[in-house]
């Protein structure tokens, strides 16, 4: 269980009170929750209300996406040092979402830039291999690479235990044989695409699915926790 992790994404979703109020609600639920880590994703503007809400706490901070500069004349953009300064320990780079709406291309970057904040949003080889140019085997261990299949996105329909599994293995060998084995068995691999309570178990059941990065069950505190407290 110490190996699984779960990120609740909650994408364009939450005022400063909502998202203040889902965590403290969520810290209640989960509150006997020790081996698992739990993060959220609020937008920017919640991060740090959220922070404070979950000050002392397990429960753990992420944004949803970041710009590779520290500082400069970047109209809009939030550096990596930004979101440590306001409580993140991730962020999100390179959904599927960023890609479709943004014409976003340039993760690698991001993940470069974001070291130990990062996690990058793969959904293919190409994916996996274009986002992790250049990390070294520190970097990769304390990165987090979601597999979301982009038609279980938001559709209600989960790939199977059977296709998660698949892909999250082909996943851990490439990254066996960029970096190493045993490297490649400390990086965690989440599952993301309508997962619910009702679907967690079987897919974290597999071997190579160390946690979900769940969409719109995270956006009610009782179906995030419910999805957290299936794993153990
Ligand atoms: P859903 O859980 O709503 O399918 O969203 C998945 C996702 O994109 C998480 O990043």
């Amino acid at each position: 269980c110490e190996h699984q992790s779960f990120v609740g994404n909650w994408k364009l979703n939450k005022t400063v009170r909502e998202a203040a109020a889902l965590v403290t609600s969520l810290q209640t639920l989960v509150a006997d929750v020790t081996d698992v880590e739990i993060v959220v994703a609020p937008v920017f503007t919640g991060l740090s209300a959220v922070a404070q809400a979950l000050a002392g706490g397990d429960i753990r901070l992420a944004a949803q996406d970041v710009f590779w500069e520290d500082s400069g004349a970047f109209t809009g953009e939030v550096s990596p040092g930004m979101l440590k300064d306001v409580g993140c320990d991730y962020v999100i780079i390179g959904h599927s979402e960023r890609r479709q709406y943004f014409s976003e291309t340039n993760e690698n970057a991001k993940a470069l830039r974001s070291e130990r904040t990062g996690k990058t949003g793969a959904v293919v080889k190409d994916h996996v291999l274009n986002g992790i140019v250049g990390l070294s085997a520190d970097q990769i261990t304390s990165t987090v690479i979601a597999y979301e299949p982009v038609w279980a996105i938001g559709t209600g329909h989960n790939a199977t235990p059977d296709q998660a599994q698949e892909v999250h293995a082909l996943i851990r060998s490439l990254l066996s044989e960029i970096y190493s084995p045993d490297v490649a068995s400390q990086v965690r691999i989440q599952y993301g695409g309508s997962v619910k309570p009702d679907n967690a178990a079987a897919l974290i059941a597999q071997p190579d699915v160390d946690g979900a990065l769940v969409g719109t069950a995270s956006w009610e505190a009782e179906s995030f926790a419910q999805i957290v407290k299936v794993v153990c």
